[in-house]
């Protein structure tokens, strides 16, 4: 393993005020020199975005956003929360088109004025892309991750900012994962999409879509990816620790 991997942590809609101490064991992995090159960021829900940046202040350890309102501006957006907000707290990440904000109203040019809202602001992104099972069966897959790209950044010069996330629909929470060699080649295309639309050489992107203390085994042997978005599994700091410590070995 010579260059570094991203575990990202998505808690998604879990998580209450005490279950933040249980990534108490991660925060003592993230100084132990053997896993240098793990860089770690936790995405929680808004609620415990503080609370998780007051027990990792002290660490390496990153804490990010699910999702942000597109909107630069303060308005009356209720219950909505912008870049400014997540900046303003200290949170240095955001995750941007996940699918499970794309089906509730994300539509690509949504999510393209998210993407310039947060590089405005100088967050790191974790740009979510991947095709749903329909998609795939009908031979799809390539042609809607051209336009997720294409119209997600659209306007966006080259950036090194963003960190491209292939989390196919299908493998999100139901415990399937793309064989190996059809992951690799996705990843290779991806990377070629990005490459070509920006002249970067070697686009950073990690896949997400059930990442488990098992899978992982398999999953690390593709050299092309740069980490993990971790749903499920992050929850338990002990999965979460076997797969940083199965990767980085
Ligand atoms: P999962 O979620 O690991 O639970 O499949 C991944 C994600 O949605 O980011």
């Amino acid at each position: 393993m010579t260059n570094n991997m991203f575990f990202i942590a998505n808690w998604k809609m879990f998580g209450d005020f005490k279950s933040v101490n249980s990534i108490k064991m991660v925060i003592k992995l993230s100084k132990d020199k053997k896993y240098k090159k793990a860089k770690i960021v936790y995405c929680p829900p808004y609620t415990l975005i503080d609370k998780f940046l007051k027990i990792t202040n002290k660490s390496k350890i990153k804490i990010g956003a699910q999702n942000c309102h597109h909107s630069q501006n303060s308005g009356p957006f209720t219950g909505s929360v912008n870049v400014d907000l997540i900046k303003s707290i200290g949170a240095k990440y955001v995750i941007i088109g996940h699918s499970e904000n794309r089906v509730s109203g994300d539509t690509n040019h949504i999510i393209n004025l998210k993407i310039k809202s947060a590089l405005k602001k100088k967050l790191k992104i974790i740009f979510c892309i991947g095709e749903t099972l329909k998609e795939k069966k009908n031979n799809k897959t390539n042609l809607v991750l051209k336009s997720q790209i294409i119209r997600g950044l659209k306007n966006v010069k080259k950036n090194n900012n963003i960190i491209f996330a292939y989390e196919p629909v299908w493998s999100i929470g139901t415990g399937v994962v793309p064989k190996n060699n059809d992951l690799k080649i996705q990843i290779y295309t991806i990377k070629k999409m990005i490459s070509k639309l920006w002249r970067l050489k070697n686009p950073k992107i990690i896949y997400g879509g059930s990442v488990n203390p098992k899978n992982i085994n398999e999953l690390r042997k593709i050299s092309s990816i740069n980490g993990f978005l971790i749903g499920g599994a992050s929850q338990k700091a002990k999965n979460f620790i076997d797969i940083i410590k199965k990767t980085i070995n």
